[in-house]
Parts: structure tokens; C-alpha cells; sequence
């Protein structure tokens, strides 16, 4: 047992871990690395005092945080603009070709993981981040440090800082999830949010348990190391001992090659071990990638191109019925599990009964399934050729599946009317704390229905008293004292909300997010608009009868009482609206469609309306520009039919001065 057994012992298993992890080339048996590693163990057992902080037994986890420190990019870590089609691509090469001249493109697959940034000194390991908003991410290095595809040490002691995706591989995604049916634990959606969920925990032995991965992809500061072209970063960091893609990244000399590669990979995704959403590419020479330069928020010289949804074929198991806040019965089929787009979905809204009628879809169906806008899975169409006799046809149930009181049916809908019935109410609370209303962050579904069931809120106002039971509520599985009091301080911060979120969130019927805001705005605070007439509301702008009556006949003895309770917690019941700041874009009408990367929603929202702009959920002829986000839904193939005008998220923020 000697200092120099252990060096080597760290040698050796180091080189077996990078020619099996990295290059996916073992030279030694599994056997034979067990050895070594026990016997690299025993010696840390007795030597502790010469352990090394590269020792590949520290790749095992353990290391526990308290809260994620900051970490600012110095170089901020930017992404790329997405596009979704043929066309896209060829106007993109184009662009560049117009400013910089011909150009060979690297082609990379999409790694579906999240970003990371890795710091180096000296060749050592010293940091791992999360991109965060680009310019602060979170520190994660104890995390890094359990994935084995990130070298402790690099092959030459320099300072160096390099980017990548950590990402789940399937085979791993599918084992944790196994073990997770079998433990009866809800099962994860999707590898990128396996991987994402594990690199955000504390402690490092969950993130050592999921078998991360790490695929590096970028070098900031290649010219620094005497590098021309972004091929040559790939192969310098592979040199120093990354994972990149080497077997999957090629060189396209022109817009063929590009499409070429596109349609390989759009049918070669499946087989690879890892999830891609996409194709990146990339202006291969770094001196004419840094000619065509950055917009605010994006490189010029790379665009990432997402794959369309995809369709799978899975079978209904069963129809299942769930109660919505207003009591409305919504039949879900529930299927064999299936990744679809990226994602494991084991069940589809069906709507209602006669949406289930006209698509005659019977338990037992084989259906094909796809993700409407890459977000919501819906059943597209049964496979009639695939049916065998034994399929069992669809009956509407007649009484509430929780409560048993008896449905009643208005239009094509079912409701359940009792105004006691459990299932309504929990899904009140959900809304009452959800993102577009009060905002309360943490109150999923779960946490509410538990907190529900366990009676310590009933109603809206128990939100503010849930204060008073923490030392309970610190005791319940699954929670303690920091997870307790992040819930009390979005509780707390949630009273500062200006009235429209109340408004929305106490759920007053056909008033949606956007009549709570003309409300709010019109009436300022609450006992304005509790003391209004049904004529008055009725002659406000976009307010019509069937509102106006709803909102008056709301305001009952019951729901006074809950308003009273609300105020004499401190909520704010105000109008804090924003003032129109220019008049941009006047009398415009905005629809936005898919994800924003830079901004939220709700901040592009009130972007749009504090330049006096409006926003819409549906693209028609009356729509002025719809901005178009990540994944975007059908409304962007609306706008190009009816000929709208379409902005990405980049040409949004020029306009708005961002
Ligand atoms: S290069 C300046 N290469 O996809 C942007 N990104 O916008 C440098 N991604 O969020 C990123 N695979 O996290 C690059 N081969 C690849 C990638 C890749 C996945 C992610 C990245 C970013 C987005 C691209």
C-alpha cells in the first residue's frame, strides 16, 4: 500500500473509465476495473490523508450543498434562433452567404439535455455551471463531478472554459424509470427533464445514481488555443479528453449537404442511444463566424433546426374521467406509456363525449398519438385496420367519479353540480395558485391535493394560514423546513399581486385572465367592482351579459365573507396595472405561439401591452404578428396560411429596444 500504488491504481481506472465512457471502447474487463477500484478504495480508507480531489472513487457522490451560488458567464452563453423547416434553412445559408461568401457549415445532432458551461485551471476541474439567463447560471459543480464523461484532469494542465450538454442516455432513462414502476414512484417524462431535475438537487449521490452524460460541443475563446474553424475546436477538446460527437458531426460544403444530412438524421434519430430534438449548425471557419457576429440575444453564424412532432402508435387501456374546477367531466385516455417527441406520455385528453364518438375510438383501440405543437399529446386517429372484435365501446358515465352525485349535461359537456364535491375543489386550489393567477409557486397538483386531503386548506384564505401549521407540515414525507418556507414566501410575495391575478384566480365563471385584467383595470380595486351594477358591467368594452351576470351573481353572502377573510390577511386588492409607456403598437393585435427563451410569457405580454399593444390566443384575420418561440403550435402554421406577419423572438426584442 503506496502513494504510488494509488497513483497509478487512479491512472489506470481513469484510462478505463474514458475508453469506456468517452470512446465507448473498453480495454479492460468490468471485473478487473472492480478490482482496481476496491483497491484504490482501501487505500483512501487507510490513507485518507492521501486522498486526491480527482480520485475517480469521488465520481460516486456525496458531496451536499445548501443553495446554489451564482455564477456569472463572463462570455454569456447564448442560444441559438430554432427553425422548423426546409425553407428555414435555405434562407439561413443564404443570409450568410450574402454577408460573409461561401461557407462550409459544421452539422451537429441537437443534444436534448440542458446546457453547461466547464471551467478548467491549470487543467483541473474547477467548475461546472447551468447557462441560467445566459449571463448568471447556478453552480453545479458537485454534480459535474459524478459524471464520468467529464474529466477530473485534463490531458495538458491549461486553463480552458468549454460548453456542452449534460444529458441522460435512454438506456439509463429507462432503467432509473423501471426502478421507479417497480418502487411505485411517479415515472420521469423525459430524459431532459431526468437530467435537468438531477443536476438541480443538493445532494450529489442523486446525481451520481441518475448516470448522467456529458457531450461538449463549444469553445469560447477558440482563437486563444491557435484554433481556425470549429472542427478544430472539436477535435482539440476531444484531444484533452471530452466526449464530443465525433461519429454524428460533419462538414456540409453547401445547402445539399445540410439538407442531406437533415433527412439521414430525421429517420437516424430513433437508433441513437441518446434523445436529439434537432440539428445544430454552425459556420465552420471561426474568422467569418466572427464577421457575421451576434444580434442582441443570438450568434448570426449557427441556427438550430427542430425536428416536426412525431406520431407513434400506442393502445388505449382505459378511458378515465376527471373533474375540472367547474365541475366539467373530461374523459382521458390512458395508454401504454410511449415516448413521443422526447417526452413519455402515458395518457390524452379526449375532450368530451362526442369528440370520442366521431373519432369512435373503444378501449383496446390501437391509436396513434402526437404531441399537438410538441407540447400536448392528443390521440390523432384509431387504427381501425388493427382492431380484433374485443375492443370495448365508449359509454358516458352518469355520475361523478368522485362525489357520485348526478351528471348534468349543458351543450357537449358533462358537470358535476355539487358544489361540495372534493374534485372541484382541489382543482380551485390549483388554479387559485397557478402561474396565471396568484402566482404561488410550489402548489402543484400533488402538494395541493395532499394539503387538501390533510385538511389544512379548504379554501382560498387557508393559503394564508398555512403560516401556522409549519412545524406540522415540516414533519410531512416529502417536505422539510427550507421546502416549507419556500412555500410561505411565494404565499407571502403572492399578496403583493396586482387584483387582475386575484381576479382570475378566484375562479368567477367566463372570466378568464384577460376579462380579469379589463375588470381590474376598469374598477381598480375590489369593492369597486363589488359594489357595480349588471348595466355598467355590461356597457364596458369586450364585456358582454353572460359576464356581467356572472360577475355580479358571484359576489353572494359565501364568497364576500371568503373576500373579507382575504383582505384582513394583507392581500393587495388593487389595480397595480401598467401604464402605456408608448404607443409602439398601438391598436396591434399579438398572438403568441410556442416557448420564449429569453423572456417569460407573461413579461412579453406585458411588453407588448405597455407599448399599448394587444394579445390574442387565436391567429385570424384580425391578428397583426404572431411571435413565434420554441415548439410553436399550429398558430404558426395559421399565420403563414392566412399570410400574417410572423416574428421570432429575436426580432420581437429588437423592436421592443431589448
Ligand atoms: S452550440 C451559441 N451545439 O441547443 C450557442 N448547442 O441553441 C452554442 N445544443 O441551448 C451552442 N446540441 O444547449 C450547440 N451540438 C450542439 C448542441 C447545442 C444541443 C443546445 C444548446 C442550446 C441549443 C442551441
Amino acid at each position: 500500500m503506496t502513494i504510488d500504488r494509488m497513483n497509478e491504481l487512479i491512472r489506470i481506472i481513469n484510462k478505463a473509465s474514458y475508453e469506456y465512457n468517452t470512446l465507448d471502447n473498453p480495454t479492460i474487463t468490468d471485473q478487473e476495473y472492480d478490482d482496481y477500484f476496491m483497491e484504490l478504495l482501501r487505500i483512501e480508507e487507510k490513507h485518507p490523508e492521501w486522498k486526491r480531489d480527482d480520485s475517480p472513487t469521488n465520481r460516486v457522490g456525496g458531496e451536499v450543498i445548501n443553495e446554489f451560488n451564482k455564477v456569472t458567464h463572463e462570455i454569456p452563453m447564448l442560444s441559438f434562433n430554432d427553425i422548423f423547416n426546409e425553407d428555414e434553412i435555405i434562407s439561413f445559408t443564404e443570409r450568410i452567404e450574402k454577408a460573409v461568401g461561401h461557407v462550409d457549415f459544421t452539422c451537429e445532432p441537437k443534444m436534448d439535455g440542458l446546457a453547461v458551461s466547464l471551467k478548467y485551471e491549470k487543467g483541473k476541474l474547477v467548475r461546472g455551471a447551468t447557462r441560467g439567463d445566459g449571463v448568471t447560471g447556478e453552480d453545479i459543480t458537485h454534480n459535474v463531478k459524478t459524471i464520468k464523461t467529464i474529466p477530473f484532469t485534463l490531458n495538458e494542465p491549461i486553463d480552458i472554459e468549454v460548453r456542452g450538454e449534460i444529458y441522460m442516455s435512454k438506456k439509463s432513462f429507462d432503467k432509473i424509470n423501471e426502478e421507479r414502476a417497480k418502487r411505485g414512484e411517479k415515472l420521469l417524462a423525459n430524459p431532459r427533464n431526468a437530467a435537468a431535475g438531477s443536476v438541480r438537487q443538493l445532494d450529489s449521490k442523486i446525481a451520481a445514481s441518475r448516470k448522467l452524460d456529458c457531450m461538449i460541443y463549444y469553445l469560447p475563446e477558440a482563437e486563444k488555443y491557435g484554433i481556425h474553424t470549429q472542427l478544430e475546436s472539436l477535435e482539440f477538446m476531444k484531444k484533452l479528453g471530452f466526449q464530443v460527437n465525433y461519429k454524428h458531426n460533419k462538414l456540409a460544403h453547401n445547402v445539399n449537404d445540410i439538407l442531406n444530412y437533415v433527412e439521414e438524421y430525421t429517420k437516424l434519430r430513433d437508433t441513437l442511444p441518446y434523445e436529439i430534438d434537432g440539428i445544430v449548425l454552425k459556420v465552420n471557419d471561426l474568422k467569418m463566424a466572427e464577421k457575421l457576429g451576434y444580434t442582441v440575444r443570438t450568434p448570426k453564424w449557427g441556427i438550430a433546426y427542430k425536428f416536426p412532432a412525431k406520431e407513434v402508435l400506442t393502445t388505449i387501456e382505459e378511458i378515465k374521467f376527471t373533474v375540472g374546477r367547474t365541475g366539467q367531466i373530461t374523459p382521458n385516455a390512458i395508454f401504454k406509456p410511449v415516448h413521443v417527441a422526447g417526452s413519455l406520455i402515458s395518457k390524452a385528453t379526449l375532450h368530451n363525449e362526442d369528440y370520442i364518438l366521431d373519432k369512435d375510438i373503444k378501449v383496446g383501440d390501437v391509436v396513434s398519438i402526437r404531441k399537438a405543437g410538441d407540447v400536448i399529446p392528443e390521440v390523432v386517429e384509431v387504427k381501425k385496420n388493427r382492431r380484433t372484435g374485443r375492443e370495448i365501446p365508449f359509454q358516458m358515465i352518469t355520475n361523478c367519479p368522485i362525489c357520485n352525485s348526478k351528471l348534468i349535461k349543458k351543450d357537449t359537456a358533462y358537470y358535476c353540480v355539487n358544489p361540495k364535491c372534493p374534485a372541484k375543489k382541489i382543482e380551485t386550489l390549483i388554479h387559485y395558485a397557478s402561474r396565471d393567477a396568484m402566482n404561488i409557486e410550489g402548489f402543484g397538483d400533488r402538494v395541493v391535493e395532499d394539503f387538501y386531503n390533510m385538511g389544512y386548506l379548504k379554501d382560498f384564505p387557508d393559503f394564508y394560514n398555512l403560516g401556522s401549521y409549519k412545524e406540522d407540515l415540516m414533519e410531512l414525507e416529502g417536505f422539510g423546513e427550507r421546502s416549507i418556507q419556500k412555500l410561505l414566501d411565494s404565499i407571502e410575495a403572492s399578496k403583493q399581486n396586482s387584483l387582475e391575478r386575484l381576479l382570475f384566480g378566484i375562479g368567477i365563471r367566463h372570466v378568464g385572465a384577460k376579462t380579469a385584467k379589463i375588470l381590474a383595470a376598469y374598477y381598480k380595486n375590489i369593492d369597486n367592482l363589488i359594489n357595480t351594477d349588471f348595466d355598467t358591467l355590461n356597457n364596458i368594452k369586450d364585456i358582454g351579459f353572460i359576464i356581467a351576470e356572472s360577475v355580479v351573481n358571484y359576489f353572494d353572502e359565501e364568497n364576500l365573507k371568503m373576500i373579507e377573510k382575504l383582505k384582513e390577511y394583507g392581500l393587495n386588492m388593487n389595480y397595480l396595472g401598467k401604464v402605456v409607456e408608448d404607443e409602439l403598437f398601438k391598436d396591434k393585435t399579438f398572438v403568441l405561439t410556442g416557448g420564449l427563451s429569453s423572456i417569460t410569457r407573461n413579461e412579453a405580454k406585458d411588453l407588448i401591452e405597455s407599448k399599448g399593444g394587444k394579445t390574442s390566443s387565436s391567429v385570424s384575420k384580425k391578428t397583426d404578428v404572431v411571435i413565434v418561440g420554441e415548439n410553436p403550435g399550429s398558430k404558426y402554421e395559421d399565420a403563414k396560411k392566412l399570410n400574417i406577419k410572423v416574428w421570432n423572438e429575436q426580432e420581437f426584442l429588437e423592436k421592443v429596444g431589448m
